[in-house]
């Protein structure tokens, strides 16, 4: 039960130290087939997006790039991408896959509980079979839908058809009562995989589209709030002086700035 939830039970210490582990063999282990992430995945956020092609995404729990590989992949995606996590070592082998993209794909060392971006900021935010691995999953789905924008899609994923996790998936009741309490609009539940259904929502109102807005325009100190500047290796707040490290492998180390807060 313990390799089978991630360690889920034993708080996040635990769930992100056993993915630093595990890091090197996940591809291996998941054997993503870009056929089928493609036509699953990059292909209906497209569409659901259409006719915009650039948008700014927000992937929490990205782990070693599956959804940015997925996107850049797709011959109409000219958006921007922001990966999230909490495992360095998963986001070092994203790093090293989405080499050359860290532009398109800014990779950021940080929890999805406490996402360093202003309320209303992406055109969509995705998490894919993570929230399950979370010891506060209503508070990251909270957060998403707060950095997501009137109007902006959201796609997360539910895991079923496991007795292992009690009290960590959630049943169609359970899931729909969480959606209820969040403004959200056209919410529905699509069959996906053997362990996963996959959750889409529109969060209520209407926005203009963010597009792919360099992450110098929206990446915020998680001390103060205040925009980031990249300087000298670096992402740096002008306001408290917080320092993140840019890691050798591009990943902006923000971790570690916020536990010093
Ligand atoms: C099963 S993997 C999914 C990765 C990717 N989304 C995919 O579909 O391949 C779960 C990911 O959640 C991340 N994770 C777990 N708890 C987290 C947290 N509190 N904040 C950010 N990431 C977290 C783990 O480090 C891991 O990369």
């Amino acid at each position: 039960m313990f390799i089978a939830t991630e360690g889920v039970y034993l708080g996040r210490r635990v769930v992100v130290w056993l993915y630093d582990l595990y890091a090197n063999h996940y591809d291996d282990v998941k054997n993503y087939q870009s056929l089928y992430e493609h036509a699953l995945l990059a292909d209906p956020i497209m569409d659901q997006v259409a006719p915009h092609q650039s948008p700014l995404i927000l992937d929490v729990a990205t782990g070693t790039g599956r959804l940015p590989l997925a996107m850049l992949n797709h011959s109409s995606f000219q958006g921007r991408i922001i990966g999230i996590d909490l495992s360095r070592r998963m986001l070092h082998n994203a790093a090293e896959k989405l080499n050359g993209y860290s532009d398109q794909v800014p990779l950021i060392w940080n929890p999805a509980e406490n996402l360093p971006f202003a309320d209303s900021t992406f055109d969509v935010v995705t998490s894919l079979e993570s929230l399950e691995f979370m010891s506060r999953p209503e508070a990251v789905v909270a957060e998403m839908i707060r950095v997501l924008r009137p109007g902006g899609l959201l796609l997360m994923t539910n895991r079923i058809g496991t007795r292992l996790m009690p009290g960590k998936t959630w049943s169609k009741e359970q899931l729909n009562e969480l959606l209820s309490t969040f403004d959200l609009d056209d919410a529905y539940v699509e069959a996906w995989q053997v362990d996963y259904h996959k959750v889409w929502a529109i969060k209520s109102g209407d926005s203009q589209p963010t597009g792919k807005r360099p992450l110098g325009e929206i990446l915020r100190c998680p001390c103060c709030d205040t925009l980031m500047v990249e300087r000298d290796g670096a992402w740096v707040c002008e306001k408290c002086k917080g320092r993140a490290a840019i890691g050798r492998d591009g990943v902006i180390e923000l971790f570690p700035l916020q536990e010093s807060c």
